[in-house]
């Protein structure tokens, strides 16, 4: 005799565990299916952002951030610091530490709101005419239960996208698990890709001490980030100590032997390179994971890039069966997986109580804020100017620099800047770009303004804490009406 449910969720990450923790505080009766297991073997909840991205690292990003400080930047202070060394098995382990806190703390938070957790693969079962539910089967390898419910929400996430040539080991050929769980500093590290992944990744390792070479396939750096700040960045990182970054390169071959990876690539100018390392990181972006839904044998349909096809409230072509998160389309974010787990649990529970269809709020992907934690960071809303200019639109802008702001002096952090992109005639903000120090906590004010409509003389009116970094904001937004003080 199968389970009932109201609501069956499909996949643990931050799509899918937040939204089953929704659908529970709207009194809906919850199951969560997920078929990570930890090196233990034990379920541990979190999905990719938990287990293997955002969380570790970030955990690597800050303990080899406090190393290279350290090493390159303290004596600015007049502190003298000798002899300093990495162990990395120590840092991993804190890392280890960090994930295992967080995914145990999702398992409490389902005991806490009571939805009933479940480890294994669930597959969506064909549904006929006659049945008034969704059966999900649920395979933890060893048996196989169904669980039948009223609604169902795939929040399956995404896998690393694959280069054809090779196979990723994660000993010498790495993807983001191997790229989070080295046990020694590699002399010679390649990342294929220099995406959020391959930058991050690479600057951890670059700052325990690795020559980090970057291949890109694109000819810009950061193609997606607004132009000025893609340079000004990329003009920072070539600055640092062990850092190359080749773009517009072609990859050939790739050959491994027990001591090196061989990688065979054609430069920008078409001539053939080499480049040998101990280590390759192989970050070109991820794919949405439907591998074990058999999306096929339920009807449920994929779009032509694999992502399954939804709407703008995360409805799929089956009735009351919902996708979110990295295996739908919009930006591969865990905040983004976790807004839209929400809208979906919202919409559900306004159905239940007989609601329209549509009566909820879809999540507005023009106010979703990006990061990248390298150091400068960069931080972005909204639209960039080679957007603005494309699409035709008068925009007006206003910039300022951390060099002039007393605190980031105070830090000594005094890279990069911030930009505010406002309509030319009616001053609304049209997107916030930012590189420098925190700014993935100073993007929040950016997202909060653009979700209400603010304009640039918004921001310049409020009044914000001297000295702090929330400055430059305030500044560049003067300055988008010519009017900044301090430059
Ligand atoms: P996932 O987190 O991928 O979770 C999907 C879950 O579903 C997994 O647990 C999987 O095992 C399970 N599953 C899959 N198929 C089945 C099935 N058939 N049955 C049962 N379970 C199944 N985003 C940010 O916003 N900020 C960051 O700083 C950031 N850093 C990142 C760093 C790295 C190295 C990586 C790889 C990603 C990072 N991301 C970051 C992206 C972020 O991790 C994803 O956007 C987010 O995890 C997507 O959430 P999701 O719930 O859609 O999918
Ligand atoms: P990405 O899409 O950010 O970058 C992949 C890069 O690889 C691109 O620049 C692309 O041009 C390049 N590339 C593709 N094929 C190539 C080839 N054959 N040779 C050389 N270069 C090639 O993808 P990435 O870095 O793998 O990350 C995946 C996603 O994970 C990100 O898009 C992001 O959504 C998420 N993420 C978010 C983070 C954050 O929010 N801070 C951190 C890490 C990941």
């Amino acid at each position: 005799m199968s389970e009932i449910a109201d609501v069956a969720v499909i996949g643990g990450g931050p799509g899918g565990y937040v939204a089953a923790i929704r659908c529970a505080q709207l009194g809906l009766n919850t199951v969560c299916i997920d078929a990570w297991k930890n090196a233990r073997g034990r379920a541990s909840l979190g999905g990719t952002c938990l287990n293997v991205g955002c969380i570790p690292s970030k955990a690597l990003l800050e303990s080899s951030e406090q190393y290279f400080q350290i090493q390159h930047k303290i004596s600015a202070h007049g502190i003298q610091v000798e002899n300093a060394t990495v162990d990395v098995p120590a840092m991993i382990a804190r890392k280890d530490k960090i994930v295992t806190t967080f995914t145990t703390g999702i398992a409490s938070l389902f005991k806490k709101n009571k939805v009933k957790s479940m480890l294994g693969t669930g597959r969506l079962l064909k549904r006929t005419d006659k049945d008034d539910t969704w059966r999900v089967e649920v395979n933890d390898g060893e048996n196989k239960q169904t669980i039948q419910a009223r609604y169902v929400i795939v929040a399956t996430g995404s896998v690393p996208r694959q280069l054809p040539m090779i196979d990723i080991d994660n000993e010498k050929i790495l993807d983001n698990v191997g790229a989070l769980d080295l046990s020694e500093v590699p002399a010679n590290l390649g990342v294929i890709g220099a995406g959020v992944i391959g930058l991050e990744m690479g600057s951890v390792w670059r700052r325990l001490g690795s020559e980090v070479t970057v291949l890109e396939a694109m000819p810009d750096f950061l193609a997606a980030a607004d132009d000025q700040i893609a340079k000004e960045a990329k003009k920072i990182f070539s600055k640092e100590p062990g850092l190359a970054i080749h773009t517009g390169i072609e990859i050939e071959s790739i050959k491994t032997s027990k001591k090196s990876v061989t990688v065979q690539y054609r430069d920008a100018d078409g001539n053939e390179q080499k480049l040998e390392v101990d280590k390759l990181i192989v970050a070109i972006g991820r794919v949405p994971n439907t591998r074990d839904l058999e999306a096929d044998e339920s009807g449920l349909d994929l779009d032509e890039r694999g992502f399954i096809a939804v709407d703008e409230y995360c409805q799929t072509n089956l009735t009351n069966v919902y996708a979110v998160g990295d295996v739908v389309r919009g930006p591969m974010l865990a905040h983004k997986a976790s807004e839209e787990g929400v809208a979906v649990a919202e919409a559900i529970a306004a159905r239940e109580k007989g609601h329209q269809l549509k009566s909820t709020e879809p999540v507005n992907f023009d106010t979703i804020p990006w990061v990248i934690y390298t150091a400068p960071e960069i931080a972005w809303v909204g639209k960039t100017e080679q957007e603005l200019k494309k699409a035709g639109v008068a925009y007006k802008v206003g910039q300022f620099p951390f060099i002039a702001n007393g605190r980031a002096r105070a830090m000594n952090t005094t890279s990069g800047f911030i930009k505010v992109i406002a309509d030319a005639d009616t001053d609304r903000i049209l997107g916030i770009h930012m590189l420098g120090p925190h700014v993935s906590e100073l993007i929040s004010e950016a997202v909060m303004a653009m979700e209400f409509a603010a304009s640039s003389e918004d921001i310049a009116s409020i009044v914000h804490a001297h000295p702090s970094l929330s400055e430059v904001l305030h500044e560049a937004s003067l300055d988008t009406n010519k009017r900044a003080l301090h430059i």
